[in-house]
């Protein structure tokens, strides 16, 4: 019994308060709001008041009266509310759409209300009139002249009319007391607090941003007696329109009390509002999207070219046949890199077949030299490939080691060892620079000797060279001499019309009989040869073309011998420092290798034993040497040149003079 009266006394406080009206929305998607006009709540929660519809207005009130007084003529309590909105104009509006305002009206839905200026609330006969007993914070954008509005972004408290009894500027007090202004219509949400004190009849406006706590300062204060505009049972909720302009006026959250403070708002559990997609993102979006886009693809683009180039500056042939030849192939890639692309400093020389690069090999550190033959026919790449593989096989000290090879599009690559004295000519030729003395040039040309009848015989195949001659003897780094490039003048034999075959090699060292037949051979290699024994003995080339007469060096030592005084054939330059014996020896040797009968020229194998000095030196008498004979050997090799090109002899014999220039002048 007893217990049963203590329970019913401890629920009458629990009565008292049911009365006072107390609720809380974050978000309304369980609310029973009361809504008209084009208002809404969307699916997550969002109360709409007003969409993107020319002159309409919404409503959404609490669905239950709210009791403001004990009796009609008594006081009104004091009330607080706390609510997030956001009014968001459409994308690139300059000017917003109506506002948004909190009431407290005597019948749901405010009959006969306007949209447009009146905001929803009235018309244009009952604005003002004391009879509405509206009550309304109004929040809004637009000013007005009609209703005296301040501006067009201002707070104002709204009596029975639109012509507020009080407004001011958007915005708050931070902390510091600083005020900072708020742009009502900018799309964000922001917080506002609507406080009552019954007692002392003052309303307390605070607005501030969704991120930012209630400020101690309210943007107003406004001592007003509300006795006589809220009647004792009054609805509470929001009003809003749209006019010309337009805008989407959206509650994210609303909380109320009657005595007492209204409850605060759970933030992170508000509904989001829609992106406006169209206003904030706009920058990210129409500018900096494309541009990204753009950068993207033009990356992409540059990256795929730079694929490409590569991939065609690194191109390469290689053909199944060549597979074979796998360790003497080398990758254009790294013939690239060891010569730093190809560098102009890295250039040694331009022969007559192409230009030579110095290199280092990127793994091995091997010094090298690069000699690029541009060459467009295929045929007979196969078997000159195959030849100058079995060339690499080659092993001797008197000869250019060929390392390998590359082929590319119309070019031909191949890698020697490195020889850091260069070429022979240009200590031959070049005066008044290094002239090597008659003891390096005695050794060089044994050297020679040695290195070609390795080449005619000791080996297992006969390897022809073609083109001996000053230029295409390289010094080591101990000046011995080493035949280079052998073999190179038969690519460009190949392929071509064996009737029309031309002579490859360099004038001066042509044997007549290779100049009529086009066959080259050993006693076409010992004619050449003699020729290079004379260049080095007498420091002058071949042929001479100078005014007043040409010299053809080998009828002129011939007519020096004829004389008697072979020695007087010497370079000057050596001046007394040479063996006679051996000068002698190289210049009669030059002579009989320059012999018109290629039976008659002595083999390898013989000048080499004449040069050790194995075997005594021939008779020149006995083996019918004469200067005709010579002279007729040399006329006949330019006719049948001149013969086998279809132009004038004269311009022929000028063409061959430039190409033996270059051959002569050329490094390897
Ligand atoms: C605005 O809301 C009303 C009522 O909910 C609807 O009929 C209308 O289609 C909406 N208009 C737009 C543009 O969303
Ligand atoms: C919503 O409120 C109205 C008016 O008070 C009431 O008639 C209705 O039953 C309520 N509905 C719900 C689901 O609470
Ligand atoms: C309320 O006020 C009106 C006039 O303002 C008066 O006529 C009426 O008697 C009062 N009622 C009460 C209950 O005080
Ligand atoms: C204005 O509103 C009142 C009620 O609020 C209504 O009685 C009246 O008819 C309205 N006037 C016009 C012109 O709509
Ligand atoms: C106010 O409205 C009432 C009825 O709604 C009307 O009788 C009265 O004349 C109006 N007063 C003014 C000043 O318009
Ligand atoms: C706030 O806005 C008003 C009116 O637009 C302006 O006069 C004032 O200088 C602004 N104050 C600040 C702090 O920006
Ligand atoms: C209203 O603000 C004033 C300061 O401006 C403050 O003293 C008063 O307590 C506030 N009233 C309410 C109900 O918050
Ligand atoms: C409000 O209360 C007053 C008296 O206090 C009464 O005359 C009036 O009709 C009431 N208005 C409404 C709309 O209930």
């Amino acid at each position: 019994m007893f217990f049963k009266i203590l329970a019913v006394l401890s629920l009458l406080p629990v009565f008292a308060y049911a009365q006072e009206t107390n609720f809380v929305y974050n978000g309304f998607r369980s609310a029973n709001l009361s809504l008209d006009g084009i208002a809404a709540v969307t699916s997550n929660g969002l109360l709409k008041l007003t969409n993107f519809t020319k002159q309409q207005k919404g409503h959404a009130f609490h669905p239950d009266p709210v009791q403001f007084k004990n009796s009609p003529n008594g006081s009104v309590y004091s009330f607080s509310t706390v609510f997030v909105f956001a009014i968001q104009p459409p994308q690139y509006a300059t000017l917003s759409g109506h506002g948004i305002v909190f009431v407290i009206v005597p019948q749901r839905g405010l009959p006969g209300s306007l949209a447009n200026q009146y905001l929803g609330m009235f018309n244009a006969t009952n604005n003002g009139n004391s009879t509405n007993h509206v009550f309304g914070v109004e929040l809004d954008p637009i000013q007005n002249p009609e209703f005296k509005d301040i501006n067009d972004n201002h707070v104002g408290i709204d009596l029975n009319g639109l012509t507020s009894a009080y407004s001011t500027q958007a915005g708050y007090y931070a902390d510091g007391g600083e005020f900072k202004n708020l742009t009502l219509s900018s799309g964000k949400e922001m917080q506002v607090w609507v406080d009552y004190d019954g007692t002392v009849k003052r309303i307390n406006v605070t607005l501030a941003p969704i991120n930012v706590q209630k400020p101690q300062i309210p943007l107003f204060s406004l001592r007003q007696d509300l006795s006589s505009i809220i009647n004792q049972s009054m609805y509470v909720g929001f009003s809003s329109s749209t006019g010309l302009f337009l805008a989407s006026h959206y509650v994210l959250g609303w909380s109320f009390r009657v005595n007492g403070e209204a409850q605060a708002l759970a933030l992170s559990q508000l509904p989001k509002l829609p992106r406006i997609g169209k206003k904030e993102t706009p920058k990210v979006l129409t500018i900096g999207l494309p541009l990204m886009v753009l950068f993207i693809v033009s990356m992409l683009i540059l990256s795929v070219v730079y694929v490409i180039r590569r991939k065609r500056r690194f191109a390469e042939v290689l053909e199944e046949w060549e597979r074979d030849y796998g360790p003497h192939r080398f990758k254009f890639k790294e013939l690239y890199i060891a010569t730093k692309g190809f560098r102009e400093q890295e250039l040694l020389g331009t022969g007559g077949f192409g230009r030579v690069y110095r290199g280092i090999l990127p793994t091995s550190k091997i010094e090298i030299a690069v000699k690029r033959v541009s060459h467009e026919s295929r045929q007979g790449m196969r078997e000159f490939i195959a030849e100058i593989v079995s060339i690499g096989r080659l092993r001797h000290r008197n000869i250019v080691s060929l390392l390998g090879y590359c082929r590319r599009k119309g070019e031909l690559l191949l890698v020697y060892d490195y020889m850091p004295n260069g070429s022979l000519d240009k200590y031959l030729h070049n005066q008044p620079k290094v002239t090597l003395n008659w003891r390096q040039r005695f050794r060089v040309i044994k050297g020679v000797a040695s290195g070609l009848l390795y080449l005619h015989e000791g080996w297992e195949q006969v390897v022809i060279h073609r083109d001996i001659k000053a230029s295409n003897i390289l010094l080591d780094a101990e000046l011995n001499g080493r035949l280079g490039d052998f073999g190179l003048a038969r690519l460009y034999d190949h392929g071509t019309d064996p009737q029309t075959t031309h002579v490859v090699g360099t004038l001066g060292y042509l044997a007549p009989e290779h100049t009529r037949t086009g066959k080259a051979t050993r006693n076409t290699d010992v004619y050449a040869f003699g020729a290079f024994l004379l260049e080095v003995a007498c420091g002058r080339r071949p042929i001479e073309l100078r005014d007043p007469e040409d010299v053809i060096l080998v009828d002129w030592v011939f007519s020096c011998w004829d004389r008697g005084a072979i020695l007087e054939a010497r370079d000057p330059r050596l001046g007394a420092e040479f063996v006679e014996e051996e000068m002698e020896l190289v210049l009669k040797l030059g002579l009989i290798c320059s012999h018109s009968d290629p039976l008659m020229r002595p083999s390898m194998r013989q000048l080499l034993q004449y040069l050790e000095g194995d075997l005594p030196m021939p008779d020149l008498l006995s083996m019918s040497l004469s200067s005709g004979g010579l002279m007729f050997s040399h006329r006949e090799g330019f006719d049948h040149l001149a013969m086998s090109y279809p132009s004038s002899m004269s311009k022929a014999f000028t063409d061959l003079s430039s190409v033996a220039e270059s051959h002569l002048s050329g490094g390897r």
